[in-house]
């Protein structure tokens, strides 16, 4: 596990950004997983920037989203599609049909989780998966819990999570999903790299925890520490 604490937002995001268009000039059909919250829109920004500049193309890249509100339309202006669209996707040469999110209001939650797990299978599996971190631990919407969600999953939101989220629906917690439909940790742990970015003093504690603690469901971000290929940007 690399471990890089950085002074300053910009810095870890473009950091951050220089390891994906790496990774996406080594290999242009590249498989991302992405995800959403506030850390990693500078790192959006600067991937547009860097296929502005011509240096990176998404022509042939895919990409799956780590999760989805329950209840919210894709053209909501808080559901996760509309955050990818307005953020990166609109922005980038990607191919509608490689971009990849979970259906939050599909009729069969059980099974819209399974045909997302064989649509990443089919693609040969994430290359490489970008992380935040909830207040709580949480990575994708893998809220603590009592054992490890290896299969993706519908999940009930924490009190605490909706309320960290409230400022993305006007402040207004009611407004907030209860639940979600998130990959699980097994998809997240068969990516083959792992970059975790994490900005703020507030996520200190539950970093040091996630990164050193003991490896246990109560802090989902510690099974990070099983795997082989990790980077761990901070601020
Ligand atoms: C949400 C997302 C997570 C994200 C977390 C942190 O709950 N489902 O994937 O990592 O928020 O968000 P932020 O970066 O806004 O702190």
């Amino acid at each position: 596990m690399n471990v890089r604490q950085f002074d300053r937002y910009e810095e870890m995001s473009r950091h951050a950004a220089f390891a994906v268009a790496a990774q996406i000039r080594q290999k242009p059909d590249s498989v991302l997983g992405l995800a959403t919250g506030s850390t990693p829109i500078a790192l959006y920004e600067d991937l547009v920037k860097l296929y502005q500049d011509g240096l990176i193309s998404f022509r042939n890249v895919k990409t799956f989203n780590l999760d989805e509100y329950c209840g919210l339309s894709t053209g909501h202006p808080e559901s996760y599609h509309s955050f990818m669209e307005q953020h990166l996707f609109s922005k980038i040469d990607i191919l509608k049909e490689n971009t990849h999110l979970m259906d939050g209001c599909a009729k069969d939650p059980a099974e819209e989780c399974r045909r997302y797990e064989a649509e990443i299978a089919a693609a040969g599996g994430i290359d490489l998966q970008i992380l935040g971190i909830g207040l709580d631990g949480h990575i994708g919407f893998n809220e603590p819990d009592s054992n490890f969600s290896a299969d993706s999953h519908m999940v009930e939101l924490d009190a605490s999570t909706r309320e960290a989220n409230a400022r993305f629906f006007n402040g207004d917690i009611a407004k907030v999903p209860t639940s979600a439909l998130t990959m699980g940790m097994r998809c997240i742990m068969s990516a083959r790299r792992v970059i975790l970015i994490s900005s703020g003093e507030k996520k200190h504690e539950i970093l040091k925890k996630a990164l050193s603690g003991p490896v246990c469901p109560e802090v989902p971000a510690s099974i990070l520490q099983l795997h082989p290929n990790v980077d761990i940007m901070f601020c």
